[in-house]
């Protein structure tokens, strides 16, 4: 009895193992085994040990295993948008397209409609963890988050806060924003292991200085973390600058109010940074949310992301649905690699381009660092895998390395055959 219970904690899984421990290179185990105990990585090996011998090995065959991909930011709101008013830049798209939908979210039955689609989205593409940006609705917001809960997925979440700088029918009164952010966070800390809230101010324009300050303490008072946008667009920057002539730059205002690493923190896009910021954001330990398709889209420009990687920073991918038309990682890797590769020409080959384990390391621990051991099949991390059939590929004589290069620039979700999220599978949800 007290064996079989002990042995009830341990899963084995056979197949073609990969992840990247760091960005350098692909961690290979041909006909591997996985050892998970306690829905974390126990070891990785290509015998099974002696010790494991009697435990059933759930075999995967020709299949790949590798890591749950990680979106680092995006907004689920926006996700009937995507593919809409791509023509424009930022902040007329924000007007125009943006705004407008996010302000249907009122409607808490519109929400539960799109929102259940997002969350079978993530599902089905493979992210395991994402970053996401709700609305300013508090109870759409919560609704967002059970339905996470109930996929069994992982996420943050976050009610948006914007009290100026935007039209009348989406702007919050400063009080109700602060009071509706509390009552979120009051009402969802400690709720769930796998989804938890994140403080969301929606970027600097949209928000007074008495809500970032205010925001700044609640993070610091409910312990949480912290997700904004910075330096998408030239446009953008001028006027943080005419906004904030006091500050330094754009970095210095989320710092100065305690939103910039103080807690735990990601901020998308950063294309623009002085050196000064990027300096802050490795000695903050700031995130990056890189996010390509997005900024492809509404010609926001290339994030030199070889230089943040170089000073040090953490940085990972997101979809930024709906700046990004594609909510599946493996896009966003093959995207990130190609406009590193202009990056390289615009600067004279000096930052060198992303390789196809750089990118994958972005998609997958890069971001999952955020969660804490995520990302990796390295010893103690949590068990997020998926499982890649790619036989309906033309051509069998490939290595392991070559078959994901061709998953991440021609596979979807139809490649992936099985899911799971801190050591449990999960299927497709119905809600
Ligand atoms: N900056 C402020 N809000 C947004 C948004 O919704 N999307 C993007 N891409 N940038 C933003
Ligand atoms: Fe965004």
């Amino acid at each position: 009895m007290s064996q079989k219970l002990i042995k009830d904690n341990i899963k084995i899984y056979k197949g073609h193992i990969m992840f990247t421990e760091s960005p350098e290179k692909f961690n290979i185990l041909e006909n591997g085994f996985i050892i998970v105990e306690d829905n974390k990585v126990k070891k990785v090996a290509s015998e099974l040990p002696e010790e494991y011998k009697d435990i059933p090995v759930k075999d995967f065959g020709n299949k790949i295993i590798i890591p749950g991909f990680v979106d680092l930011h995006l907004h689920a709101p926006q996700f009937p948008n995507a593919g809409l008013g791509l023509d424009k830049e930022l902040l007329p798209w924000l007007e125009e397209y943006t705004f407008p939908e996010e302000a249907k979210y009122k409607d808490t039955d519109y929400a539960r409609k799109v929102y259940s689609r997002v969350v079978e989205e993530l599902w089905k593409n493979g992210t395991t963890r994402s970053v996401i940006f709700a609305s300013v609705h508090k109870e759409s917001t919560a609704l967002l988050f059970d339905l996470l809960v109930k996929a069994g997925l992982g996420a943050y979440v976050g009610k948006v806060n914007m009290d100026r700088n935007c039209p009348d029918f989406i702007r919050e009164d400063t009080q109700e924003s602060l009071k509706a952010t509390r009552e979120y966070l009051e009402a969802h800390v400690g709720k769930s292991e796998l989804v938890k809230p994140i403080i969301t101010p929606r970027f600097v324009p949209t928000c007074t200085v008495e809500v970032l300050e205010e925001l700044g303490k609640m993070a610091k008072e409910f312990n949480v973390p912290i997700q904004s946008h910075l330096s998408e667009n030239t446009g953008e920057v001028e006027w943080v600058k005419e906004l904030h002539p006091e500050h330094k730059n754009y970095a210095s205002v989320y710092d100065c109010y305690s939103l910039f690493g103080q807690k735990p923190t990601v901020m998308a896009h950063c294309i623009y940074n002085t050196e000064d910021e990027v300096g802050l954001m490795k000695d903050n330990e700031v995130y990056v949310a890189h996010c390509p398709h997005s900024n492809l889209n509404l010609s926001s420009g290339i994030m030199p992301v070889r230089y943040f990687l170089d000073k040090g920073v953490n940085v990972g991918l997101g979809s930024d649905i709906s700046g990004g038309h594609k909510i599946g990682i493996p896009s966003v890797m093959a995207v990130a690699a190609q406009v590193s590769k202009i990056k390289w020409l615009e600067t004279n080959k000096e930052l060198a381009p992303l390789s196809t384990p750089e990118v994958f390391y972005l998609g997958t621990k890069g971001g999952g660092k955020f969660f804490g051991k995520v990302g990796s099949f390295e010893e103690g991390y949590e068990f997020d895998a998926l499982v890649i059939d790619d036989s309906n590929f033309f051509g069998d004589d490939l290595t392991l390395e070559e078959r994901i290069q061709r998953f991440i620039y021609l596979g979807d979700d139809r490649n992936i055959v099985e899911r799971y999220v801190a050591g449990n599978k999960v299927e497709k949800p119905s809600f």
